[in-house]
């Protein structure tokens, strides 16, 4: 697929078809989501891949009630964590590091719509319990939950009416002067 074919394909999705996920498709994602630049190069995105059935559940009952519905249905939930001593901060003390991991995410969400996945980010859930549930380090972050399974045209029984319209329609996005201007 064309880079911009990807980067139009790619949807924050809530149905999902069952998906077989390996150990290939799970580095293939890590690799294309390692190539993201960071700042002097410090790579401060961590990915635990969650594929096992027992696991995948524990994850949902992090989620707030309104993800939890339709991520049941994920056959894989990536969790992105960092902290802020594993990326720069600068003398006048801005930190990179959830900056460097979003942007590795959104390669690896890339990399999974060019697999026929769909993938997800959500911030509704409990950070201190999915750290808990994967055994993160102390003073680590989990930043955002990628809430991935095969893409299908079958809406999800659990959505709501505004999520099923989401699915069929993008949600609209700014005119380019909202968002940016020539200098
Ligand atoms: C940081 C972040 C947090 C998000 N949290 C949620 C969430 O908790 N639940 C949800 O259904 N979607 C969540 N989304 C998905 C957005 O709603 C979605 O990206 C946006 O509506 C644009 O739609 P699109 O990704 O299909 O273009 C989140 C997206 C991002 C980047």
């Amino acid at each position: 697929m064309e880079f911009r074919e990807v980067v139009k394909q790619r949807r924050s999705l809530r149905s999902f078809a069952p998906v077989e996920v390996n150990d290939d498709l799970i580095k293939d994602l890590a690799v294309v989501a390692g190539l993201a630049p960071s700042c002097s190069n410090k790579q401060p995105w961590r990915f635990v891949f969650v594929r096992s059935a027992g696991l995948l559940e524990r994850m949902v009952t992090t989620l707030k009630p309104g993800n939890a519905a339709w991520a049941k249905a994920a056959s894989l939930i990536v969790a992105v964590w960092s902290q802020a001593d594993l990326d720069c901060r600068t003398p006048d003390g801005r930190d990179y590091y959830q900056f460097d991991a979003g942007m590795a995410s959104a390669l690896l969400m890339l990399a999974a719509t060019e697999k026929g996945l769909s993938g997800h980010p959500i911030a509704g859930f409990d950070p201190e319990a999915a750290r808990q549930v994967l055994a993160l380090p102390d003073g680590s972050q989990v930043i955002t939950l990628i809430i991935i399974g095969g893409q299908t045209h079958e809406i999800s029984p659990a959505l709501a009416a505004w999520q099923i319209a989401a699915e069929t329609e993008r949600p609209a996005r700014m005119p380019f002067e909202a968002f940016a201007s020539i200098v």
